[in-house]
């Protein structure tokens, strides 16, 4: 269904673009992939409706993506009404639909974090629980606070990071910000992780102008954080990715914020693809670079970046204009290598936001110490 829909109260962002609408039995995600041009939600009915608009790019972005799944499943098993299962039948349907979700893309570790908690709440509640429903009515309220929690967690994330990347440069206004791909409200409940950081500073008075870069191949930048601060009257420039080393030689800029999809025990970071040479030319340009992310997005249980599985994408993204969507560009018959992702080592990370704080490296070390900082704030 196309155009605008009624806003619904039910997911609490009066101000802000939503990626995802829901109340309880709709869930509606806006078709990123038709952004900035048109706005079209689509009906998602079940997890296999959600399982193919993650897989292909109707939402994206880490905390959207798990949100997206957890309700596709939450508004599944309310469309079931009652069943004729029992308790055991009702944690096995749940379980099963929510391993095939998290195999719908792999790097982002938020995804397979949201349904690691849902089957934690499930299965706790299945010693108590007397039905099925009983069961599915504990699923569905987990997965409904996972749209409320995000909100609150990335305007934490927003007022954590404004104050201290203002504390760290010897700025007190007119901060020039760059950031890459899209962790704002499309990417998440809404508010934003590192596009909730530029917001807080704008929001603070803080902010002279958001440079954002294109993120090729599939444009997440120019099509959607673009859309975003101009629709949030943001002052702010668009740049190619290739622009970026030049940007920060010329000295206008005073941080770098990006967003995060998994972030190893060490700080190691997978991000969108072109993370790693912002933070490389960062490095060399004395420029802090922070990730900003909720603590979802940590996995403890590897110690490095080596250990993320990295998605490759199809070579239509390449070969074709508009990420794969526009007339096809380059010859056929060349070969592509399209990794969606790449690792941003932890000593080129300056620090790390969270909803709970700043993660910094302690005693000179090259490293985060995620866990101990986890430990601390918990
Ligand atoms: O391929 P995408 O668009 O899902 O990649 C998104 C990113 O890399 C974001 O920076 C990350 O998921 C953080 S979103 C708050």
């Amino acid at each position: 269904m196309a155009g605008e829909l009624p806003f619904d109260k039910d997911s609490g962002n009066e101000n802000t673009l939503q990626s995802i609408r829901y109340s309880r039995g709709r869930l509606q995600l806006l078709d990123q992939r038709k952004l900035p041009h048109e706005s079209v939600y689509i009906d998602i009915h079940d997890s296999t409706a959600g399982w193919h608009a993650i897989q292909d790019m109707v939402v994206r972005g880490a905390p959207a993506i798990a949100i997206s799944a957890a309700l596709s499943l939450a508004v599944e098993v309310i469309n079931l009404g009652s069943v004729d299962w029992k308790v055991d039948d009702a944690i096995a349907f749940l379980q099963k639909r929510l391993e095939y979700l998290v195999s719908s893309r792999p790097t982002a570790v938020n995804l397979s974090d949201a349904a690691k908690k849902l089957d934690d709440v499930v299965l706790k509640a299945s010693t108590q629980a007397s039905s099925p429903e009983s069961i599915f009515q504990v699923y569905i309220e987990a997965a409904e606070k996972m749209l409320i929690d995000d909100v609150n967690s990335n305007k934490a994330i927003g007022l954590h990071g404004a104050k201290f990347i203002l504390h760290q440069t010897n700025k007190s206004h007119n901060l020039n910000v760059l950031t890459h791909c899209n962790t704002g409200s499309l990417a998440t409940a809404g508010y934003g992780t590192a596009l909730g950081v530029i917001r807080a500073l704008h929001s603070e008075g803080l902010l002279e102008t958001a440079f954002c870069t294109e993120t090729r191949p599939f444009n997440q930048g120019s099509r959607l954080t673009a859309y975003e601060l101009v629709h949030d009257h943001i002052p702010a420039v668009l740049i190619a990715d290739s622009a970026a080393a030049a940007l920060q030689k010329s000295g206008r800029v005073d941080a770098i914020v990006v967003g995060a999809d998994r972030i190893a025990a060490n700080g190691d970071t997978a991000n969108k693809i072109g993370t790693y040479n912002l933070a490389l030319s960062a490095f060399h340009h004395h420029i802090p670079f922070y990730i900003a992310a909720p603590l979802t997005s940590v996995d403890l249980s590897i110690s490095t970046g080596e250990q993320i599985i990295i998605e490759e994408r199809s070579p239509k993204e390449l070969t074709h204009a508009l990420g794969g969507q526009g007339q096809q560009v380059a010859p056929s018959g060349i070969s592509v290598w399209n990794p969606a992702f790449d690792i941003t080592p932890a000593n080129l990370i300056s620090a790390i936001i969270t909803e709970k704080g700043i993660i910094t490296k302690k005693d000179q070390s090259s490293v985060f110490d995620i866990k101990g900082f986890i430990e601390n704030v918990s």
